[in-house]
């Protein structure tokens, strides 16, 4: 892809987290520019998501510091991080299920962008916005438009993904972190995720943690494999895949999951 990077947004310098005697993350070293559309992957219990975690600011490291745009962010709490425009993730974003599509996009423009009280919002507003710019285009962007007066607990698994995908998106966070946004989905409604996040390649920092790395291959810029709470490989998807410890730990383990296809490449 040919899109050209900005400036750092996030830093992370030796970052360590520990359970006990267990070393989830182990002096990482990441760093994301802006427009980067960068994934992370790693057998289970890499780190991949204690890593994610601290960068939400979710857990403190026990060593190490995190940046955001040089600014030293290595105690702010998530709201902290969230006020700073830095990320969101779409875990953090709960949809309400007895709410309809539409609802739930207001909510989430709402809470990004006024201060009003939920309850006063719920109660009072949210017919006067459905038809905001800005909700509109997300409809269409996320496929929505089919299902936007449809409750949310009526949804198939991949729009209801979808629609938690755009309620984070609608915040217009710097960094969207995405922490396995495909599991649990089938074959198509992954290809719908896939074909939404693609709108977004170019305007939108994306960090992403997935465990099938066959279906992020053509989205990803730039791979990051993990093991036992280390980076054991940065850079292209062709390059990570060649190399030696990523072969011997990474694919060693994953190979028998569908992935043999992969496994030779
Ligand atoms: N809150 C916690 N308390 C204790 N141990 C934890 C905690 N969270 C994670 N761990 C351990 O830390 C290690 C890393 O876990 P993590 O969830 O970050 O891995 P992961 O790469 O996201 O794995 P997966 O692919 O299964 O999601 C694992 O050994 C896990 O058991
Ligand atoms: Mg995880």
């Amino acid at each position: 892809m040919s899109t050209a990077l900005g400036a750092e947004l996030i830093k992370a310098k030796g970052v360590t987290k520990r359970f006990g005697a267990l070393v989830a993350v182990d002096r990482v070293d990441y760093s994301l520019r802006e427009h980067e559309v960068a994934g992370i992957i790693g057998s289970n219990g890499a780190g991949k998501t204690t890593f994610f975690n601290l960068l939400t600011g979710y857990y403190p490291p026990d060593e190490g510091t995190i940046l955001h745009k040089g600014v030293d962010v290595t105690r702010m709490t998530p709201q902290e991080r969230v006020a700073r425009g830095l990320m969101r993730t779409f875990q953090l974003t709960s949809t309400f299920d007895n709410l309809s599509v539409i609802d739930n996009l207001v909510l989430s423009f709402f809470r990004a962008h006024r201060k009003s009280s939920l309850m006063h919002l719920l109660l009072n507003t949210c017919k006067r916005y459905r038809n905001e710019d800005k909700i509109v285009a997300i409809l269409e962007t996320f496929d929505l438009q089919d299902v936007r007066d449809r409750q949310v607990k009526h949804l198939s698994l991949g729009e209801k993904r979808r629609l938690e995908i755009a309620m984070a998106v609608l915040a217009e966070p710097e960094v969207l972190l995405l922490d396995e946004p495909l599991a649990g989905l089938a074959e198509s409604e992954i290809k719908g995720i896939l074909d939404v996040l693609g709108r977004h390649v170019g305007k939108q920092t994306i960090l992403i943690v997935e465990h099938k790395i066959s279906h992020v291959k053509d989205f990803l810029q730039r791979l990051t494999v993990m093991h036992e709470g280390r980076i054991i490989a940065d850079g292209g998807y062709e390059e990570c895949l060649r190399h030696p410890e990523v072969r011997r730990s990474y694919w060693q383990i994953d190979v028998s999951a569908n992935e043999n296809e992969h496994a030779s490449a």
